[in-house]
């Protein structure tokens, strides 16, 4: 496959990507058994692999996006979660699936959660892409995370640096020429 010339090297291909999605949705199925999860997509980041996991789920579900921001529009949080858009549906009751792209800091995720949760949601679980357990500053924890990785900046895969490559089909790690110039 072609890489990108802003990619220093393919971390995740797309064979590792989906076997390892494949795994991941298949245990939360079994989870979730009798139940009819919210799954709460946090866009934009989340998309490929959200449109890839829930395929792979067998009970009922139902989907709902949220978008916030904690980053700017470069590397380097920016500290203060924004809701720029809000679920459909009210969470009361609810057992709520989060997924995410990459639990980075954990603020998004800790926020989220607590937000959720004080809506009255059932259950609130994380399920993750990435982990960078190496640079959390906030208490939270995925349930349910794909691949551990170290600290790169990484692309592709939904995951966009400048809101770019988010549509390669592989993670990359990101050339710091790109962002350092
Ligand atoms: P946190 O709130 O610090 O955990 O950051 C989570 C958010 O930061 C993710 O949803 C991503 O949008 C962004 N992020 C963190 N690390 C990366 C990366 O390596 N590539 C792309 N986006 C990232
Ligand atoms: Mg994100």
């Amino acid at each position: 496959m072609n890489m990108h010339p802003d990619c220093e090297r393919i971390m995740l291909t797309e064979d590792q990507l989906r076997a390892r999605v494949r795994e991941v949705a298949e245990k939360v199925d079994k989870d979730y058994d009798g139940k009819r999860p919210l799954v709460v997509g946090i866009l934009k980041g989340s998309i490929i692999f959200y449109a890839d996991f829930i395929r792979f789920l067998t009970m009922p579900v139902e989907l709902d996006f949220m978008a916030v921001s904690s980053y700017g529009s470069g590397a380097v949080s920016s500290g203060k979660l924004n809701i720029k858009k809000d679920l459909d549906r009210d969470v009361k009751g609810r057992d709520v699936i989060i997924v995410e792209d990459i639990i980075d800091s954990g603020f998004t995720l800790a926020n989220l959660k607590a937000l959720l949760t004080e809506r009255g949601a059932a259950s609130v679980s994380i399920a993750t892409l990435l982990n960078k357990a190496e640079r959390r500053e906030y208490g939270v924890a995925p349930d349910y995370n794909c691949f551990d990785i170290e600290n790169e900046f990484v692309i592709g895969y939904g995951l966009d640096y400048n809101e770019q490559y988010r549509h390669l089909p592989y993670i990359g790690i990101l050339k710091r020429s790109v962002y350092e110039k």
